[in-house]
């Protein structure tokens, strides 16, 4: 197993995405030279690493050849590239260097984002080439504030197959993603917005820059406390509870859905839904009650942050006023990545790529599970891309962040995400999508390196 991936290349680069060829050849210099990748060491091929890094596969081979020449590397016919056995005395002339991008952490488990290295570049490349080669010029025109229609067609049927939401076309405000969801939500509501507690500062945060009173509402582990809302508006992670894990009981769900069909305005934030590993998937809450439950989507976690595409589906009576709250906020729409998406919607590719990282994710999870120290307790580990670590009586967040911080990782605690004060259990939230795929293992090494030091 030494020659393989996996083992092999657990080693960080120092490395700036604009600095090209140049800054990446520096790199791999550099961990060479200062031993981080060890003579002999098997390094990851063309392929693997082009795609780690998000940059052309010509460039790494190139690279790879700069380095032979200068007694870097050592290739050989039909066997695997190598760092040599002696790396060259006097370090080779480097030309101008950009700056190097020194990330404050090495190894990312911070929750909230996929893995950017499993882009799904190629279906992106080919749904491009499909829109492109097949759109009237219209299309480059400011397009309908609300998305194009062929979007919102395709958003429907995907959303009512795959997350059970009642979703016709006329019902959905294409948008970029939740967080402007938010915003456009915050111009068309009454000025109050409860939040589960615990939930993401930075959305209560953002609500109340957008004007609104924002408060809290308790969750305990079946979900939210319907009983506790006293708000005309509540957000809510129904099917994967943010950052608890939990899922909405069957009981609050009736409970919830009845609040809202007596008057109440729910908002469900179903960032991760798809991503369900143990049990049947839970449907949308949205659909038990259509006229108060506005269901909201994005693309985030499913392809990646960048794409900044996410989706509404509203109540009738909500949908022009957020389409004029969208327009008068100066929003126009980049009708061409709406058209990419829909066209990888129809032809099934983003399905695809779904139900692929959806296994890839929870082999990662499960890998994650098998290691953890028996007194931490993963909690709200059947679905998503995070899971929260109880920590044992008497070890305290801080402590562990800080521990974590010496060996390097990046991980989230609970107990910034609580509304009320008080004595609340101690944990950590961890992303275990992050991690490009040659980084997991040593990220989750090291991560156990913090927990029991
Ligand atoms: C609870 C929750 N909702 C929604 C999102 C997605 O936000 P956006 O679509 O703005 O990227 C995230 C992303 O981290 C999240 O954690």
């Amino acid at each position: 197993m030494a020659d393989s991936w996996s083992s092999s290349w657990d080693v960080h680069l120092d490395w700036h995405p604009g600095s090209g060829r140049q800054g990446l050849a520096d790199a791999l210099r550099r961990a060479i030279r200062e031993g981080r990748l060890s003579p002999g060491a098997v390094v990851p091929s063309t392929r693997a690493l082009a795609k780690d890094l998000g940059v052309a596969r010509g460039t790494v081979t190139r690279v790879y050849a700069d380095l032979t020449a200068e007694g870097y590397l050592r290739t050989s016919q039909g066997a695997p590239t190598r760092v040599a056995a002696v790396t060259p005395a006097a370090p080779a002339k480097e030309g101008p260097r950009a700056a190097p991008w020194v990330p404050k952490l090495r190894w990312d488990l911070y929750p909230g984002r996929p893995d950017l290295s499993s882009f799904p570049r190629d279906a992106w490349i080919s749904a491009t080439r499909r829109v492109l080669q097949s759109s009237p010029a219209s299309v480059f025109d400011y397009g309908d504030v609300r998305g194009p229609a062929v979007l919102r067609e395709a958003l429907a049927r995907y959303l009512s197959r795959s997350r059970g939401v009642l979703a016709e076309p006329e019902r959905i405000v294409v948008c970029g993603g939740f967080s402007h969801a938010l915003t456009v939500l915050a111009h068309v509501l009454p000025g109050e917005l409860a939040f589960e507690d615990p939930s993401l500062p930075e959305f209560r945060d953002l609500a109340a820059r957008c004007g609104m009173r924002v408060t809290g509402v308790p969750v305990d582990e079946a979900g939210l406390r319907v009983s506790e809302l006293d708000s005309p508006t509540v957000v809510v992670t129904p099917a994967h509870q943010y950052p608890l894990g939990t899922t909405l009981a069957p009981e609050r769900r009736t409970a919830l859905a009845r609040w809202a069909t007596e008057g109440g305005l729910v908002i469900e934030d179903d960032y991760d839904g798809e991503f369900r590993f143990d049990r049947q998937p839970v449907g949308a809450l949205q659909a038990l009650s259509p006229e108060r439950i506005v269901y909201t989507g994005t693309v985030s976690k499913t392809l990646a942050p960048a794409v900044r595409i996410g989706w509404l589906v509203l109540p009738r009576a909500l949908v022009e006023p957020a389409r004029a709250a969208l327009a008068t906020t100066g929003w126009r729409p980049p009708v061409l990545d709406h058209l990419v998406l829909a066209e990888m919607l129809n032809s099934g590719a983003y399905d695809r790529h779904v139900r692929q990282r959806r296994i890839g994710y929870r082999n990662r999870r499960d890998r994650l599970l098998t290691i953890l120290p028996e007194d931490f307790r993963p909690v709200g580990i059947s679905a998503g891309l995070h899971l929260l670590l109880m920590l044992p009586a008497g070890v305290r967040e801080d402590e562990v962040v800080r521990a974590a911080t010496r060996e390097s990782v990046a991980v989230d605690f609970l107990g910034r995400h609580w509304i009320a004060e008080g004595d609340h259990p101690q944990g950590l939230v961890l992303g275990y999508a992050t991690p490009a795929e040659h980084a997991f293992g040593p990220a989750i090494d090291a991560l156990m390196r913090a927990l029991t030091p």
